[in-house]
């Protein structure tokens, strides 16, 4: 085991404290030790956060997939790199060897190469997860093209808008993707999505469900058509290690998403020590992340982090309430999975079934159990550690975002303690701090604030595709010479962290981020809506959920409720896509605003979370009347 996988908590300790007294140090001894170069570096760390600029390893040259899929090929190349279970728990699944993937990823690079693709495009990949997706997205990275994933469960309209902002020219689709009995048509969306952009010129199409599709002659191509023809050796591009390796998208607190970017080399090096040392992966364990590929966790902990470490890496096609409830403890027992990473939306939703669900299956194979995307609340902790990990199964709950490219406070684990609803200590590397409102530093341990980290690491976001000025607004100019999470955050006298959730716009429903700004801008587009607040409000399910509240434009009467908020819910969906549907729908003469005419969403969310004590003054609104009516009016489960 690498000297830099900590294996006890004094070997945490030791690391934690050296990556802080010299970081330079620290990340250039394991980037020599634990990767393959074609060239070093010649500066290991320059930046400047108010900028912000930053530059990790600058001068190296690499490839990402000669460190996960080459320098396996002699000492592991026959082991599984990827078991894939499909939607159908009837059909057969596949496993892919480290010598299966080389040949795949390299068929498919030169599939895209062949198609006119080259170092420095800008690829849009909206595939479901089959192994096809795995080997787009590392033959992009094979051959210098930066992806750009769009999660499969995203509206023509969402499409099109990353597709145009990135300037993608090809877009690597499927005729559709199987989700539990449903058929989501990708090529029909992808179809609607292309009417309005004209950068792509080449659209490759993945035969996997069989449902008919139109093909556009001199744009559309059948993947197993172009595949075939393909040779299976493909020389890895020699990238920089500041060159762009991804763009991914996340919601902001305007409409427009934000295409984060991560590059080359930082962000391996981080999410290889980020994988090794949180999950403690041992050859020959099997790890399944149940993220889809369309989001961080999937790039971060399916794909690049796993396969850089040589492990055996999961990837699940269908979804965890099909063909019923049991599925996901059916896949931990038919492939003996030892590592199983999921959300904590997944966990409340599957602890209110039946226990004989779980209790079917033998899940003796698990040895660590992990969370990502939002606070787990004690109860979901507790059943998960009792009925999943059967109280022998250490818990990391590990608190990261698309922005910082892997795990950033975690436990580690069986190394360092677990603390339900605590993400507990930073990893090595990592400076978290607690800011108060006026924009310093809190020292006192045992506190509470906005998290902020304040020092660079390997695979943080470097920019935002395109707009390097609202990157800087957004995450460096709140607390200058910080970097600014967007959360808050306690810490315990220990120095354990503990998420209490987002200080912003943005909700996190089910494990995704939405911005609230975003389903505003589409329910305005009805033409029945004047105006209209989101809030989110906490669901014991989904975590939160979406509260609209809508000033009617024009004569209205209740009776047109039930279809207009059909209508919205409809144009929610296909605007942005069905995540961010809204759960509750009230219509209200006026929505409470200052003098200056800001819609007061403090006000809305407390009405929504229905603390009705805690409004605080509404006297001094522009409109205080309306809050009343609001609250009369409040829709309740
Ligand atoms: C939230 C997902 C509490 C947080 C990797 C963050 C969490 C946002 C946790 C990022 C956790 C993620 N505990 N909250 N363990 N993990 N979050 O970009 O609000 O999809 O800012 O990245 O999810 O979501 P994103």
């Amino acid at each position: 085991m690498s000297q830099f996988v900590a294996q006890s908590k004094t070997q945490y300790d030791g690391l934690y404290e050296e990556s802080i007294k010299n970081p330079e140090k620290f990340w250039s001894d394991f980037a020599e030790n634990e990767f393959i170069w074609q060239k070093k570096w010649d500066k290991i760390l320059d930046f400047d956060l108010r900028k912000p600029s930053i530059k990790w390893f600058e001068g190296a040259q690499l490839n990402i997939t000669e460190n996960c899929i080459d320098r396996h090929l002699d000492t592991i190349g026959d082991q599984t790199a990827i078991i894939f279970e499909p939607n159908n728990p009837n059909e057969a699944p596949q496993h892919i060897s480290y010598c299966d993937l080389a040949i795949n990823v390299n068929k498919t690079a030169n599939m895209l190469k062949a198609l006119g693709a080259k170092k420095g495009d800008r690829i849009c990949i909206y595939m479901p997860m089959t192994p096809e997706l795995a080997y787009t997205v590392l033959a992009c990275a094979r051959i210098g093209a930066i992806h750009s994933v769009v999660f499969a469960g995203f509206s023509s309209k969402s499409l099109s808008d990353r597709i145009l902002d990135a300037q993608c020219t090809m877009l690597v689709t499927a005729d559709g993707g199987y989700r539990g009995q449903k058929i989501t048509p990708l090529k029909e969306i992808a179809d609607q999505a292309l009417e309005n952009t004209d950068c792509i010129k080449q659209v490759v199409v993945l035969k996997r469900t069989g449902i008919n599709i139109t093909m556009q002659e001199g744009r559309d191509v059948w993947w197993h058509n172009e595949f075939n023809k393909a040779n299976d050796e493909c020389p890895a591009e020699v990238m920089d290690a500041e060159d762009m390796l991804f763009i991914l998208y996340t919601s902001g607190s305007t409409g427009k998403p934000k295409g984060m970017v991560h590059t080359c080399a930082g962000y391996m090096v981080y999410t290889n020590f980020s994988f090794r040392n949180v999950f403690q992966y041992q050859q020959g364990d099997v790890y399944w992340c149940t993220a889809d590929i369309g989001w961080i966790t999937g790039h971060s902990y399916i794909l690049y982090g796993p396969l850089s470490a040589g492990a055996t890496t999961l990837m699940f096609e269908g979804v965890p309430s099909y063909p019923d409830m049991g599925r996901f403890w059916q896949i931990i027992e038919k492939h003996k999975v030892n590592i199983f990473y999921t959300a904590p939306t997944a966990i409340r939703a599957l602890a209110s079934c039946d226990l004989s669900f779980v209790n079917s299956y033998n899940l003796s194979s698990l040895k660590t159990l992990g969370t990502v995307g939002e606070p787990i609340n004690l109860e979901a902790w507790q059943w998960y550690d009792e009925h999943i990990g059967k109280k022998e199964c250490p818990i990391v709950d590990t608190w990261w975002q698309t922005e910082t490219g892997g795990i950033m406070i975690s436990s580690i684990a069986g190394v360092t303690e677990d603390i339900p609803t605590f993400a507990t200590l930073p990893l090595p590397g990592i400076q978290p701090c607690l800011m108060d409102d006026s924009g310093n530093e809190i020292q006192e341990k045992e506190s509470e604030g906005k998290l902020c980290i304040k020092y660079p690491w390997p695979s943080m976001a470097r920019t935002i595709y395109g707009d390097h000025q609202r990157f800087k607004e957004t995450y460096y100019n709140t607390f200058e010479g910080n970097y600014f999470t967007g959360d808050g955050a306690k810490r315990d006298k220990n120095g354990n962290y503990r998420i209490t959730g987002r200080v912003d716009d943005i909700v996190i429903v089910s494990g995704h981020n939405l911005g609230t700004a975003e389903i505003e801008n589409a329910i305005n587009e009805h033409p029945r809506v004047a105006e209209s607040a989101v809030v989110g409000y906490p669901h014991s399910i989904k975590g939160n959920a979406i509260y609209a509240y809508i000033t009617p434009r024009g004569e209205f009467d209740d009776s047109a409720i039930p279809s207009l908020q059909k209508e919205i819910n409809e144009l929610v969906s296909g605007t942005i896509g069905p995540i961010s549907k809204p759960d509750k729908i009230q219509f209200t003469n006026g929505l409470p605003k200052t003098r200056s005419g800001k819609i007061m969403r403090r006000i809305l969310r407390k009405i929504a979370e229905n603390e009705l004590d805690k409004l605080g003054d509404t006297s001094t609104l522009l409109n205080p009347e309306c809050v009343q009516e609001i609250i009369d009016g409040r829709l309740t489960d």
